[in-house]
């Protein structure tokens, strides 16, 4: 019987492995767990309910201003007790996070196989983004299987020196767990978005990242206001928990009438929001895969991206985050029509939402 250990503790893993914990759950000979590091808390809760997973073991870490080296040390340390107790076959981490970083750290020092999900993914920068980018080139040099979401992302690990018989291209899982919750006939119950008119235009914007942290995020939000004084849009701002980032969207658009902050919203709420939206405006990476499913433009707040697959296809824009890069990139996608179009219409490079099923047909097959 294979013992599997499937570990996540931020909101997007959740999502991602989500689909992945089904199927491999769905296999009644193996031994399937989940793991939590509680990197994040009711952000991870709330994707926990809606997929109806429940965690075998959670390591509960998360405090406020937490630091990375306090999320590495304290996962680090929490792992290394869970693989001395039950000491799975194999582990199983997903993308970039510090979460996946120590998990796959802790499983190699018990010389336990590592599998990488969203495997493969680059920038060439390794402060871009940071420290997302040191995380899963980490992760590569101590994984035995690489599930590569795209031929690019396998191409990557390749010429890194990974063995060709251990990559897999699969699609990303993401596309699984959106396909499963959007819904026309869905109805909100966020107070806030249930107020909208879909009828008119709708700018749905998230900020997070770490090197948009201070005053990038001041600029982004000064990019809002003036947006909104020129343009006729709605603009709905999901927040993520972190109190530094609310307070400083709270702070400067909290009084403008034509925005609405939202305070993180659940998966189902936001990928329907995401679907009946206009333009989407982040430096969200799993943003860059879903939209392209749904057929919204989306303009990157970075200077890089590690998925250049749908900015080659025309999806996604890069813009930076200063204040006139954003307002002009945002006015220029609305008023033309053209461009709006190229960028609505480009087909979704990131799987065909079985690559859950796919990665988990690959495992029985090299565990039989
Ligand atoms: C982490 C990931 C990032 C991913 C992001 C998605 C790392 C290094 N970064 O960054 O790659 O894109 O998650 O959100 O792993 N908080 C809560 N409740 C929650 C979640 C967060 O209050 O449910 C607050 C806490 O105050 C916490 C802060 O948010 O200190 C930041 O969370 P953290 O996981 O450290 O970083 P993220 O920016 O979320």
């Amino acid at each position: 019987m294979l013992k599997l250990a499937l570990v996540f503790g931020t909101r997007p893993e959740a999502i991602k492995m989500a689909p992945l914990v089904k199927a491999c759950q769905n296999v009644s000979s193996w031994d399937t767990r989940v793991i939590i590091t509680g990197q994040h808390r009711e952000m991870v809760d709330q994707v926990l309910e809606l997929f109806d997973l429940h965690a075998d073991y959670d390591l509960d870490i998360m405090k406020h201003g937490q630091t990375l080296s306090e999320i590495a040390e304290r996962t680090l340390k929490g792992m290394a007790g869970i693989f001395k107790e039950w000491r799975p076959d194999l582990v199983l981490v997903h993308g970039d996070t510090s979460t996946a970083f120590a998990a796959a750290l802790a499983a190699f020092y018990e010389r336990i196989p590592i599998g990488h999900v969203e495997a493969g993914l680059r920038t060439d920068s390794v402060y871009n983004p940071f420290p997302e980018e040191a995380n899963r080139r980490l992760i590569d040099v101590v994984a035995s299987w690489y599930f590569a979401p795209t031929e690019q992302a396998a191409e990557n690990l390749r010429q890194e020196g990974a063995d060709p018989k251990r990559i897999f291209v699969t699609g990303n899982t993401v596309i699984d767990a959106l396909l499963s919750v959007v819904d026309e006939s869905f109805q909100f119950t966020t107070p806030e978005l249930k107020e909208l008119d879909f009828s008119r235009p709708i700018l749905v914007v998230t900020a997070h990242r770490r090197e948009n942290w201070g005053e990038p995020l001041v600029e982004i939000c000064q990019a809002l206001l003036e947006i909104s004084a020129r343009s006729d849009l709605q603009i709905v701002v999901a927040m993520h928990k972190n109190p530094d980032i609310q307070s400083i969207m709270k702070g400067i658009l909290g009084d403008d009438p034509k925005i609405t902050l939202v305070d993180a919203p659940g998966y189902q709420e936001f990928a329907n929001l995401l679907a009946r939206c206009t333009l989407l405006l982040t430096d969200s990476g799993g943003l860059q895969e879903e939209a392209p499913a749904l057929h919204k433009p989306v303009l990157v707040m970075r200077e890089v991206t590690e998925r250049p697959e749908a900015l080659e296809a025309g999806t996604v824009k890069l813009v930076g985050s200063t204040k006139e890069s954003i307002v002009a990139a945002v006015l220029q996608v609305l008023t033309d029509s053209e461009l709006y179009e190229q960028m609505s219409t480009a087909p979704n490079p990131y799987g065909d939402g079985t690559a859950a099923v796919q990665i988990c047909a690959i495992l029985q097959e090299k565990y039989k």
